[in-house]
């Protein structure tokens, strides 16, 4: 019996673990919520999410690039250990970025390996279905549990021609269908479906055995994905159709910021309740606002 380093005794919540989230198809829902740090990957797991994924998105959220190709092994690694040491229920799961398995499935496995050992992770998530098969089995074999992601694939957006709605039309409709089937029977225990029709994602969902989990993939799916900051209203720019923001972190931080930095201007912050006793109380004088050099009031200390 291992002790959670995130909490101990009786009262640490239990693991979420992928057999866990493979027995969930059918319901209840899963929630699935991207985190790429220490602090929010621990709000989210007190909130209760199912799973914590480490997404390459983080190309765009945490390094503000156009898509997620550049984003290495490293990056996701690096991430992923600190959402694991906040984790004490939600299954971490890491993105295996662009050109980690796209090679070989022996490089595949490798890179798997890597974000078990070095990010702490208990699973992978890879984009790719029938032409990724062979991957995720022999990942799987190696004791990695594997997500698989079908439908629109963000690091194919060059050969896609963009980030479009996928599986429209018959043959691609039956390209989503074989893709989802494929990453079924090599051995996944749940299958992301991005950016797909929601008749489509019912059909995906009443023919594999694992949980689909949806990001713009309609309702009947058997679970939810979004990106968390798409969720907490904290993007400045446009938000995807299928995101919904519930609440805006954004506004929020823009007007508190604004606040700490008119009462630094004012002086204002620090008050006495932030600062730690003087060494001398008697001789440290009263706090008094003189000019600034820039002409504005301030209140200083005498004594400093
Ligand atoms: O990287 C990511 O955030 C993802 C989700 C959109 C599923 O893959």
């Amino acid at each position: 019996m291992y002790s959670n380093p995130n909490g101990s005794g009786p009262t640490a919540p239990k693991k979420v673990t992928a057999p866990d989230v493979r027995a969930r198809k059918g319901g209840p829902a899963l929630a699935m919520v991207t985190a790429y740090d220490f602090t929010m990957a621990r709000l989210l797991d007190e909130a209760g999410v199912d799973l914590l994924l480490v997404g390459d998105s983080l190309g765009m959220v945490v390094q503000g690039l156009a898509n997620t190709l550049p984003v290495t092994l490293d990056e996701i690694a690096y991430h992923s250990r600190a959402v694991a040491r906040a984790a004490a229920r939600a299954h971490v799961v890491a993105d295996m970025p662009f050109m980690s398995y796209q090679v070989s499935s022996t490089q595949a496995v490798e890179s798997a390996g890597r974000l078990v050992k070095n990010g702490a992770v208990e699973s992978v998530k890879l984009e790719g279905g029938e032409d990724f098969a062979e991957h995720i089995w022999r990942i799987v074999r190696a004791g990695v549990p594997v997500m698989g992601h079908v439908g629109l694939m963000p690091q194919s957006v060059h050969s896609l021609g963009g980030f479009k709605v996928q599986g429209r039309g018959q043959d691609a409709e039956a390209k989503v269908l074989a893709d989802a089937r494929a990453v079924e029977e090599a051995g996944a225990y749940a299958v992301v479906l991005e950016a797909i029709p929601p008749d489509l994602a019912a059909k995906v969902t009443a023919s594999v055995g694992i949980p689909t989990i949806g990001i713009g993939a309609g309702p009947q799916c058997d679970g939810q994905v979004l990106v968390c900051t798409d969720l907490l209203g904290m993007g400045r720019g446009h938000s995807p159709k299928f995101a919904k923001a519930y609440a805006q972190l954004g506004d929020a931080v823009v007007a508190a910021t604004r606040r700490y930095v008119d009462e630094v201007r004012s002086g204002a912050f620090p008050a006495e309740e932030h600062s730690y006793k003087p060494n001398r109380a008697a001789e440290s004088g009263p706090r008094v606002s003189e000019p600034s050099e820039r002409g504005q009031g301030r209140v200083v200390n005498l004594r400093h």
